[in-house]
């Protein structure tokens, strides 16, 4: 169990069981880009240690790169608008794997997206570890995912609190108490 601040976390994703699966999911991607030279596009800050040890397990020729999301409110009413920092290398021709640590209602990953492939990359896959189907608001083709889970609110693995609780082996998910 964990608290931070005024919430209670309980054991909810183990680390065995983390690692065991993006083991599997290494080797899914080491097959399927086995003659190709992907360019790996962590989303920071949440993806850092999911990206970590999912790359330790690619056999496969890679570059990794770093993106951070800045949310800013729109002028009009269309919500909240993403702005990706931290990008410096071209992606045309690249074929992308955008490395995600949770889609929830998957608009953050779709305009990331949309936005990586007006730089004209070859191809672009996601890897997501978490994904809350049920909290899916727009359509998102994710083609490596770690965990479907309920949608509730989890932390640890890289997954934050109020910007604490990151630095977990297992995930959590908020009590229910
Ligand atoms: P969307 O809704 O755009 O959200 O798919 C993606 C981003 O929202 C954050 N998020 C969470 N963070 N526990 C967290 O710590 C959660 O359960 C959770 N659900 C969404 C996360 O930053 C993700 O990139
Ligand atoms: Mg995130």
């Amino acid at each position: 169990m964990i608290t931070i601040k005024d919430k209670t976390f309980v054991p909810f994703i183990p680390a065995d069981a983390i690692q065991d699966r993006i083991q599997e999911l290494a080797k899914q991607i080491n097959q399927e880009y086995a003659d190709k030279q992907p360019l790996i596009v962590v989303v920071l800050n949440g993806a850092f240690l999911f990206a970590a040890d999912l790359v330790k397990h690619l056999t496969i020729p890679c570059e990794i790169t770093f993106i951070r999301v800045a949310s800013y409110q729109a002028t009009e009413s269309s919500g909240q608008v993403k702005e990706i920092l931290g990008l410096s290398e071209s992606l045309e021709g690249r074929d992308l794997i955008v490395v995600e640590d949770i889609v929830d209602t998957g608009l953050t990953l779709r305009q990331v997206c949309a936005q990586l492939r007006e730089k004209a990359p070859a191809s672009l896959s996601i890897a997501t570890l978490l994904f809350k189907p049920t909290a899916l608001k727009e359509a998102l083709d994710l083609r490596y995912v770690g965990f479907e889970i309920e949608n509730r609110f989890v932390l640890g693995y890289g997954l934050d609190y109020d910007g604490l609780g990151r630095n977990t082996q297992d995930v959590f998910v908020l009590s229910e108490e």
